[in-house]
Parts: structure tokens; sequence; C-alpha cells
């Protein structure tokens, strides 16, 4: 049996995604309006970008709708998912009174949606009851409004279970791999990390030092 929990890459900037992909371990990669602007990708160099990470492995992409009306919003979900095959793009939505209307139909469509922008538990819920692929809270950006953002993502992990619904919770501002594995043992359902934290999981210092002494052991083998 393989854990079922997503890992994401969070970034918009396809050399920071290619020092680390393709590789097994990573499920997807998250995109917002802001990542984007700071990798300078247009709206019309979106569709591109995202066919790039499925390219490099990626299972699943998420991007952003740019309405803030449900109407608007289902346009630019529509238009997003055009020329993807079913379940390879995941549209996020903030996780607003319209949102929440446009994420319902997304999903009763069979489309999969995250609910982003998460700050409260009953946001999460709302997530699960409109069968949400995903809510995601920001954990740095909860903790840097000096709320307990650890304990509070806690709480949402609780009343999602308590639904049974499939939603994960998608955590974000993921700054630290502290931060990462207090949320594994917290047991969401998947976390995105800058790029940037890829070495500090994958490249444990005493991993890289011990293979080291290995292969000077082998090549030194009679
Ligand atoms: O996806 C949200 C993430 O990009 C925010 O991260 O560290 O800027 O709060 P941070």
């Amino acid at each position: 049996m393989t854990a079922d929990f997503h890992l994401y890459l969070d970034s918009a900037d396809l050399g920071e995604l290619r020092a680390c992909l393709p590789h097994p371990v990573v499920h997807g990669v998250t995109t917002n309006p802001t990542l984007l602007r700071r990798a300078g990708v247009s709206r019309a160099e979106l569709p591109t970008l995202l066919r790039e990470c499925l390219a490099l492995g990626a299972r699943q992409v998420q991007a952003q709708v740019q309405a803030a009306d449900t109407e608007g919003m289902l346009d630019d979900a529509r238009r997003l998912l055009a020329g993807f095959d079913p379940g390879q793009l995941v549209v996020k939505i903030p996780a607003t009174r319209d949102g929440l209307r446009a994420g319902a139909q997304l999903s009763a469509g069979g489309h999969p949606v995250t609910y982003t922008a998460v700050y409260a538990p009953e946001q999460a819920h709302f997530a699960a009851m409109l069968g949400a692929a995903y809510a995601a809270p920001y954990l740095g950006r909860l903790e840097d409004s000096g709320i307990d953002g650890l304990g509070l993502i806690a709480r949402m992990q609780a009343l999602v279970a308590q639904t049974g619904a499939p939603t994960r919770l998608l955590v974000a501002s993921v700054r630290s791999r502290e931060a990462y594995l207090a949320l594994l043992v917290l047991g969401v359902g998947a976390i995105t990390i800058p790029p940037r934290l890829f070495p500090a999981l994958l490249d444990h210092a005493a991993t890289v030092e011990a293979e080291r002494a290995f292969l000077a052991d082998a090549q030194a083998m009679a």
C-alpha cells in the first residue's frame, strides 16, 4: 500500500520546477496569480506552463480563477479546463460566498476543485460539504497574523475527517521542514511547498555524506 498523501510544488517558475521535477514523490504543481505574476507568466502563457508541468511528470496541476463573481469564475474555469484531460487540472477558487457557488457547480460536474485562502474551520467544512477535492489554508500567513496556525489546521482536519468526505486539506505557505513535519503529524492529506524547500526534504546531509563514503569505499575496493 502507498501513503495516501499528495505533495505539491507551489510555483509558476519553470526553472525552479525543473530543478525538482520529474520526481515520483511529487503529485503536482499549484499556482496562483501572485506566483504567476512573480514568475512573469501571462494569462495567455498559463496553459503552456501547466502543460509543461504535466510533461515534467506532474499528475495534477492547479490554476486559479481570476474573477470575483460566480459567473466570471465559471467562465474562467471553463477556459482553464479546455484542453486538459478529466481530473488533470484542478480549479482553484477563493473560499468566498461566490466562490463556494462556483465551486459547487464545478464539483457537481465532476471537476476537481480547490477552495483556497481558507482561514477558518467552517470554510474547510463547507469545502467538504460541497465535494471539493482540496481546501487550502495558509500556515505561514496564519502564523504571521498571530494565530496558532497548526492548532487551527488541526481543527479543520478534524472537521473535514468528521464529514467522511474525500476532501483533503492542501496546506500552503509552508516555509520550513519543521512546519512540513508538523503537518504530516496532523495527518493532512496534501501539502504544497515552495521548490526552495525541496532540497531540505529530499537531500538529507547525513544520507548524502554516507553515500559519498560508500562510493569512496566502493572505488577503493579490490
Ligand atoms: O500558495 C500560497 C503561498 O504562495 C504563500 O506563501 O510563504 O508567501 O505566505 P507565503
